[in-house]
């Protein structure tokens, strides 16, 4: 198994790192960049836990192997606030109270963003069928769901 030199973009910066072909990148950013909010849940694609952006879009970190990350851009929730503000999806899970151990948050929130991005006032239905493959164990989804409806508002009355 060799290793490879790989550069991608960070929440906005530049990352040169050298990893072995077969490591994950859940583990290139929480044990080698310090990135922590990617949490390791279940390990194999069930949780949502490992959630990150790779040019936009959620991928489950988990899975995906670090040489695929060459030359693209990851967001995690370190990178959504801009000059010191939270990201709107940030602030509604506070206002609505969901979060509880906050093991599953980071992975709601950059599932959310991306809704929001795709649809500006989601149903229920919508929202609940987007996050169906983040799993939460304490909160029962109820303020997690209210949380991105809010958001889904702020975004909307320009109050983000
Ligand atoms: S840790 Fe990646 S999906 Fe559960
Ligand atoms: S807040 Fe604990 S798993 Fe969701």
């Amino acid at each position: 198994m060799g290793t490879r030199l790989i550069n991608f973009k960070l929440n906005g910066r530049p990352v040169s790192i050298e990893v072995k072909d077969n490591e994950l990148l859940i583990n290139v950013l929480r044990d080698r960049l310090g990135v922590l909010s990617p949490k390791y849940g279940c390990g194999i694609g069930e949780c949502g836990a490992c959630t990150v952006l790779l040019d936009g879009e959620p991928v489950l970190s988990c899975l995906t192997l670090a040489v695929e990350v060459d030359g693209r851009e990851i967001t995690t929730v370190e990178g959504l606030a801009k000059d010191g503000k939270l990201h709107p999806v940030q602030e509604a899970f506070i206002e609505e109270g969901a979060i509880q151990c906050g093991y599953c948050t980071p992975g709601f929130i950059l599932v959310a963003k991306r809704l929001l991005e795709e649809v500006k006032n989601p149903s229920e239905e919508r929202i609940r069928e987007y996050v169906r493959g983040n799993l939460c164990r304490c909160t029962g989804y109820v303020n997690i769901i209210k949380a991105i409806k809010r958001a889904a508002e702020k975004i909307s009355c320009g109050k983000a």
